[in-house]
């Protein structure tokens, strides 16, 4: 829960702390802070800010952390990367390269996955309200599973599937009714959600799914929230999964792969997080000897170390009361602290900032509402107009939840790869905000 509840200002990590537990990040010397074997001085000078700067290394070593984990583990697990924590081709495609497939959520992610490389066989596809045209289009593509969250979804998909005359494989997620994740907006498995079916509904529409035409039952699935920092939740919805599909099992069905989702958090703050191997441990605790396939959808976990946000100090600001450092990246870039109140450690980019001494600021950014704030209480140095700093682990759920709010164009996209780099998404230009907008005849 630590992220999302307020935290103690007394008890943050200081920015030399927040680097020295992250492997990707280095403060030099001479050249300042260090994303692989990058200047992020050299990205903001060529580049401008506010700007995403994102790491293939580490997107790779997460992965294969997590692969590695689960074989060590002895399980037949396949990741598939939750896309809508950063659905960028470029980010998507270094992890389909590693083996992952993709968690979708929309036809728009669906497309992106299969633009990006990902088999069809090794999407599936989650989501609450899939409507027709997308769900014809996960049929005509015939992707490797299709997560169905109701009787009424189920019915929906049985005939789209019939019409294009295929058969769908569906996995039923279902909702175990734990509580998991530290933000209530963020909590998907508890029984007031509105994700997923009823547990004690789920074996009856499992052999009513095996009656239906176009429809081939395979597995269940479930997801149980995000930012999870205690493994114990997991424990809860496996045990109460494996006790369905022996139920289901027990009636004749076959099941064929148990979905876990994902969820599992970072350490934003340097809170104690848990690990893969962790992960790994409480899925095997609930479903080995269950000859079953099992699949991940893990998001954050992969992508969120992988991000910083650059930005630029614009002014310091001093009140009677506080000191204010105005940033030039805001909500519209980084809704994560204005909408669940996320810490997200923030870093001098200078060498000369970095041993300067530390005093409380709050950080916010230039838009119109008390809301665009990042920080409070920051131990931060005095930082000067045009000092550079870098919002951490930014790479999940970031850039994809920016809006053009304020009429600001939204922030470039830069990949890192060891000592190379490549702007993977130019800033946007004012003239692109009004790009599509119609002035109707006067
Ligand atoms: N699978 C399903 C069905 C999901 O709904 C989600 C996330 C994931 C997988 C991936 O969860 P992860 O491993 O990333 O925790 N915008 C929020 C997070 C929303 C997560 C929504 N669902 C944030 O910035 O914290």
């Amino acid at each position: 829960m630590a992220t999302h509840a307020p935290t103690d200002p007394a008890d943050d990590p200081s920015p030399a702390e927040l680097l020295a537990g992250r492997n990707n990040l280095r403060m030099h010397a001479m050249d300042g802070l260090m994303l692989d074997g990058v200047k992020l001085s050299a990205i903001a000078r060529e580049v401008g800010t506010p700007t995403w700067v994102y790491s293939a290394g580490t997107l790779r070593s997460r992965y294969q952390a997590l692969a590695g984990a689960l074989k060590d583990a002895g399980l037949d697990a396949q990741p598939h990367y939750a896309v809508k924590a950063n659905d960028h081709l470029a980010v998507i495609a270094t992890l389909a390269r590693e083996g992952a497939g993709a968690d979708v959520v929309s036809g728009g992610e669906l497309r992106r996955a299969l633009k990006a490389g990902v088999p069809a066989k090794h999407i599936v596809y989650s989501g609450v309200g899939k409507s027709v045209p997308e769900l014809r289009l996960a049929v005509a593509e015939d992707i490797g599973q299709i997560n169905v969250e109701s009787a009424e979804e189920l019915a929906m998909l049985s005939a789209v599937a019939t019409a294009a005359g295929r058969v769908a494989r569906v996995a039923l997620r279902v909702n175990p009714d734990v509580e998991a994740g530290g933000n209530s907006k963020i909590s998907t498995g508890r029984a007031t959600d509105k994700f997923g079916i009823a547990y004690d509904a789920a074996a009856a529409l499992y052999a009513h799914a095996a009656t239906l035409p176009g429809i081939q039952p395979v597995g269940i699935a479930t997801h149980i929230g995000s930012q999870i920092l205690d493994l114990a939740p997991y424990r809860d919805a496996f045990a109460r999964i494996a006790t369905l599909v022996r139920t289901i099992r027990d009636a004749g069905y076959k099941v064929e792969s148990i979905d876990c989702g994902g969820g599992l958090g970072i350490p934003y703050r340097n809170e104690p997080a848990p690990s893969p191997a962790g992960l790994a441990g409480a899925m095997k605790a609930a479903f080995h000897n269950m000859d079953v396939r099992l699949a991940l959808e893990p998001g954050r976990w992969l992508v969120g170390p992988a991000g910083v946000l650059l930005a630029s100090v614009v002014l310091t600001k001093q009140t009677p009361v506080k000191r204010f450092v105005v940033v030039d990246a805001a909500m519209n870039d980084l809704v994560r602290p204005a909408m669940y109140e996320s810490w997200h450690g923030i870093v001098p980019v200078s060498p000369v900032d970095a041993v300067a001494p530390l005093s409380p600021a709050d950080v916010v950014g230039p838009i119109c509402e008390s809301g665009d704030t990042f920080a409070k209480e920051r131990a931060l140095p005095p930082l000067a107009p045009g000092a550079l700093v870098a919002f951490l682990d930014a790479g999940a759920y970031g850039a994809v939840m920016s809006s053009p709010y304020n009429a600001r164009p939204r922030a470039a996209e830069v990949m890192v790869d060891g000592d190379r780099w490549t702007v993977i998404r130019p800033r946007q230009t004012i003239d692109d905000l009004w790009a599509n907008e119609v002035l109707p005849a006067s």
